[in-house]
C-alpha cells in the first residue's frame, strides 16, 4: 500500500514538475532530465552544426495557429525574429512570407501532422521572399506548382517536411545563398522534388526522395553538397545542370556523395517539352554541362539504362543551346562509388555509343562530348563508354569539405522598390518561361510580340489565365502575388532583352 502512494507522489510530482518548467510543445511533459552530452563532445562530425548560419532566429514572439485558422494572418501579425507554431489540422492556402527572420514551424502531436491541403486547386503552399526563414514539420500534399519556393532569400532552413504529389516542383529554392534542405520525405512531383535554382552554398542532406521525376536536381547553382540522401524510383536520380536560357549560365564545385542512388526506372511523366521531360527512365545520376562535379562514395544500383551519365548541351535532349553558357561537363572528378546492376535495359543510343567502342556488358557510366580535365580513380571498376578522354583523379577524397554553408549567415538580400518587377520575374516567371527556349510556357520573346506595350494585359492574364496552346500545359494563376508585383513583373517581362 505504502509503495503504491509513493508512486501517486511520485507522479504527482513529475506532473507538477511537468507544468512548472514548462512546456513548450502539448505532450511536452516529462520533468526529468536524463543524459547529456559530454560523451560525444570530442566528436567533429558537423552535423548539428549545419544550422548555425540558417534559419530563422527564433528570438521573438510565439503565434500559435490552429486548425480553421489562416497561417497567412498569423504571418501578416509577425515581426522579424518571431515563430509560427502551426498545429495539426488541415490548412488550404497560399503562405506568403516577404519578411526576414520568420520560422514556420509545424507541430506534431502524438503523430498528428499539421496538413498544408492545395486540394489540387491552389498553386503553392509557402513563398517567401525573405532571408533567414525557416520552414519545417509540415505535411504538405496536393498544389499544382510548389510545395515551398524561395524567391532570393538567403540562410534558408528546410526541414523535416512530408511533401506529397505537389505539382511542378517540391523545395524550390531560387536565387538564394547559404540554405540547408534536410530530412525531407518528398514523392510524386512532375519535375523536380528538390529543385535548387541559381544559388550558392547550398546543403541537401539526408533526404528522401522517389516516384518523381526528378529526385534532386542542382541547376545554374555554386558550392553545393549534396549527401546521404535516400533517392529511389525516380525517372532521374540526381541531377548537376546548366539550363541554358536563365540569367545566370554556371553550375560548378558540387559534391554528390554518399547518396543511395536505387531503382531509378519510374516512367517519365514530366510536363512535355521541359527539360527533366527528356531524361530516360532509369537514369541514376546526370550532369548535362555541370563543371567540378564530383561524385564519391554513392551505392548506385537497379538504374537500367545507366548508373552515371555525363553529357553536354548538345547531346542533350529538349535543350537548345545558350551562347551565354559554356555547354560541355568539364572538370568531373568520379572517385570511388558502389555501382552494380545499372544499364541492365538502357537505350539504343547508348547501345549504338556501346558498340561503337567495342564494349561489352552493361554500361554503368557513360560520357558523351567533350569533358576537359575531367578524371576517374579507379577505371577499371566500372564498364565505361566515352571515358577515353578522362586521367586518373588525382585526389581520393572530398572529405576535408564538411560544408559549403557559411560560418554567418550571408548579408540578408535587400530588394529595391525598382527591382520588384525583377525578382518577381526571375523568381517566379523564369521558373517557366526562358527568353528564347520553350520551358514550361512558351518563350519570353513570344509574349513579348503578342503583348508589346499592354502590360495590363499581361497581368489581366496572369490574374486568371485560360487555356491557349494545345502543346502548352494550362498556366497557374499568379494572383497570389499583389497587384504591384504583378504589373511590376509584367513590364519587366515586356523589356527583358535575355
Ligand atoms: C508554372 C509555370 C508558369 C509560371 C510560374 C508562369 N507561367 Fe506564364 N505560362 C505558362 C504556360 C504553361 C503558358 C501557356 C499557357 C497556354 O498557352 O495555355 C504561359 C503563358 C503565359 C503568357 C501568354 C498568354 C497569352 O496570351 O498567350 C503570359 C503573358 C505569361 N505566361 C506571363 C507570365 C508571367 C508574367 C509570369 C510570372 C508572374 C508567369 N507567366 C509565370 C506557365 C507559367
Amino acid at each position: 500500500m505504502g509503495k503504491k502512494l509513493l508512486q501517486i507522489i511520485v507522479a504527482i510530482a513529475l506532473l507538477v514538475a511537468g507544468i512548472v518548467v514548462g512546456t513548450k510543445f502539448a505532450g511536452d511533459n516529462r520533468a526529468t532530465v536524463v543524459g547529456d552530452a559530454s560523451r560525444y563532445s570530442n566528436a567533429t562530425g558537423s552535423g548539428g552544426l549545419l544550422t548555425r548560419s540558417v534559419g530563422g532566429s527564433s528570438t521573438g514572439t510565439v503565434h500559435d495557429v490552429r486548425d480553421g485558422n489562416s497561417i497567412q494572418a498569423a504571418v501578416a501579425a509577425a515581426e522579424p525574429g518571431d515563430v509560427i507554431r502551426i498545429f495539426p489540422g488541415t490548412y488550404t492556402e497560399t503562405v506568403y512570407i516577404d519578411k526576414d527572420d520568420i520560422v514556420l514551424s509545424g507541430v506534431v502531436v502524438n503523430g498528428q501532422w499539421p496538413v498544408m491541403e492545395g486540394n489540387k486547386e491552389l498553386n503553392d503552399a509557402v513563398l517567401y521572399s525573405g532571408n533567414d526563414i525557416t520552414v519545417e514539420n509540415l505535411q504538405i500534399q496536393h498544389y499544382k506548382g510548389n510545395a515551398v519556393m524561395g524567391q532570393a532569400g538567403n540562410n534558408f532552413l528546410i526541414r523535416n517536411n512530408n511533401i506529397i504529389d505537389t505539382g511542378v516542383y517540391g523545395i524550390f529554392p531560387e536565387f538564394g545563398t547559404n540554405g540547408l534542405i534536410t530530412h525531407n520525405v518528398l514523392s510524386g512531383i512532375e519535375d523536380a522534388a528538390i529543385y535548387v535554382g541559381m544559388s550558392d552554398n547550398i546543403h541537401v542532406t539526408n533526404n528522401e526522395v522517389f516516384d518523381n521525376v526528378a529526385g534532386i536536381e542542382i541547376e545554374n547553382s555554386r558550392h553545393s553538397i549534396v549527401e546521404n540522401n535516400y533517392v529511389h524510383d525516380n525517372t532521374g536520380g540526381i541531377l548537376v545542370f546548366i539550363t541554358p536560357g536563365l540569367p545566370i549560365k554556371t553550375t560548378f564545385d558540387t559534391i554528390v556523395r554518399n547518396n543511395f542512388i536505387v531503382n531509378n526506372n519510374t516512367p517519365n511523366f514530366g510536363i512535355p517539352g521541359s527539360t527533366v521531360a527528356g531524361i530516360p527512365a532509369g537514369t541514376g545520376i546526370l550532369n548535362m554541362a555541370g563543371d567540378q562535379t564530383t561524385i564519391e562514395g554513392n551505392v548506385i544500383t537497379g538504374n537500367k539504362v545507366i548508373g552515371i551519365l555525363i553529357t553536354d548541351h548538345m547531346n542533350a535532349p529538349n535543350v537548345t543551346l545558350d551562347p551565354g553558357a559554356d555547354p560541355s561537363s568539364d572538370e568531373i572528378a568520379i572517385l570511388d562509388n558502389m555501382m552494380w546492376n545499372n544499364g541492365y535495359d538502357t537505350i539504343p543510343e547508348i547501345k549504338a555509343l556501346k558498340t561503337l567502342e567495342l564494349v561489352d556488358g552493361n554500361v554503368e557510366i557513360l560520357n558523351v562530348g567533350a569533358s576537359a580535365n575531367s578524371c576517374i580513380l579507379d577505371p577499371d571498376k566500372y564498364i565505361t563508354v566515352g571515358l577515353k578522354s578522362f586521367g586518373t583523379c588525382g585526389f581520393a577524397t572530398t572529405a576535408d569539405v564538411s560544408t559549403y554553408l557559411l560560418d554567418e549567415p550571408a548579408q540578408r538580400r535587400e530588394i529595391a522598390a525598382e527591382d520588384m518587377g525583377k525578382r518577381a520575374y526571375y523568381g517566379v516567371c523564369a521558373g517557366c518561361h526562358s527568353y528564347n527556349i520553350k520551358m514550361v510556357g512558351p518563350p519570353t520573346q513570344i509574349i513579348q510580340a503578342l503583348y508589346m506595350d499592354n502590360p495590363q494585359g499581361i497581368v489581366d492574364y496572369i490574374t486568371s489565365p485560360t487555356k491557349k496552346r494545345d502543346d502548352y500545359p494550362e498556366m497557374p494563376p499568379q494572383n497570389y502575388l499583389s497587384e504591384d508585383v504583378r504589373m511590376a513583373a509584367a513590364e519587366f517581362m515586356l523589356q527583358v532583352k535575355q
